[in-house]
């Protein structure tokens, strides 16, 4: 029965954020603009760090690693809608919409476990830092980074086997730009409880979760801050409440929609454009392009190919 229902949906329609052509062009200019950004700013992050040697220590790289899975993220879902607005073309194949659920979750997910580690990091750094050489070597920032796409990998994998379950009948509109579970999963022919109730359990409680081990974390390194009011703790005071921005930023949508799975399409859709467009360009401005070890080594790395270009014959 499967066979034959998923054969005859061969295809999702994706209707967009909006039908009106005005707006259309609005969004399609905005997110190219935003993409354009999200590639170039993060792309700079990853390439000061791999140059230069005062940033090569935990929090850089898992922070460069960030920046990769943003550029990941940025580009699965928009180049595709960016590139839909272009030629007018709006459907996706059924396999099109299962890869697109998988990386959203892949990506997200990573993410997840990518901002649980760098708390981890600062949480070692500021409240236990006698400890901290011995705690985070090279070694364990080798561990976080691959746990934290091995845990991707698991939890996009068992929404795809769980998708791949699910009878499709008839209605194939998908009102968003991209596929994700809690839309794609409305126009399944089963009761949508059993539905919500998977989505709560494998998506949303796990994200809430995890964002009350990044808040408990932030809280104590800003309490510990506090107390010991050394020189570096204003620095450690901005640096944690920007990490905190980001991780709220991101969390909240993504708690929003797969805790209460079947709310309206409309803030869904919203919601979705925060953390598909709006966390990967927002990761590099607060996380790193604020901080003053990355901008002098920016500012070196600039010098350096400035005056390479000087020392070309032209
Ligand atoms: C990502 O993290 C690993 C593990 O620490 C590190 O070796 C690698 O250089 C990082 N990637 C980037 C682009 O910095």
């Amino acid at each position: 029965m499967d066979v034959a229902n998923k054969s005859t949906m061969s295809e999702f329609v994706l209707l967009g954020l909006s039908n009106s052509w005005e707006l259309q062009m609005f969004f399609f200019m905005v997110f190219s603009l935003l993409y354009v950004a999200t590639m170039v700013g993060n792309s700079l992050i990853v390439i000061t760090v791999i140059v230069d040697p005062h940033l090569h220590s935990t929090m850089y790289f898992l922070l460069a690693n960030l920046s990769i899975i943003d550029m990941s993220l940025a580009s699965f879902a928009t180049s595709k809608m960016i590139t839909d607005y272009l030629t007018g073309h709006k459907t996706i194949s059924f396999d099109g919409c299962l890869t697109q659920i998988f990386f959203l979750h892949l990506f997200t997910g990573t993410e997840i476990i990518l901002l649980m580690a760098i708390s981890f990091d600062r949480y070692i750094a500021i409240c236990k830092p006698l400890r901290y050489a011995s705690v985070i070597s090279p070694q364990v920032c080798v561990a976080l980074v691959v746990a934290s796409w091995i845990v991707g990998i698991m939890h996009s994998m068992s929404q795809v086997i769980f998708a791949l379950t699910l009878p499709f009948c008839g209605p194939n509109k998908v009102d968003s730009f991209f596929c994700d579970l809690p839309v794609v999963f409305q126009l399944a022919c089963v009761d949508t409880y059993v539905l919500s109730l998977f989505m709560i359990s494998t998506s949303g409680i796990i994200a809430l979760s995890c964002f009350i081990v990044l808040l408990n974390s932030y809280v104590i390194v800003l309490v510990t801050v506090k107390h010991h009011s050394s020189r570096g703790s204003s620095k450690a005071l901005s640096t944690c409440t920007a990490h905190f921005i980001v991780v709220f930023l991101f969390f909240g949508p993504c708690i929003f929609i797969y805790m209460w799975p079947l709310s309206s399409f409309l803030t869904d859709k919203i919601l979705s454009v925060f953390y598909t467009i709006f966390t990967p360009i927002l990761n590099p401005v607060i996380y790193t392009l604020r901080n003053q070890e990355v901008k002098i080594a920016m500012r070196k790395l600039k010098n350096r190919f400035l005056n390479f270009n000087k020392a070309m014959p032209s």
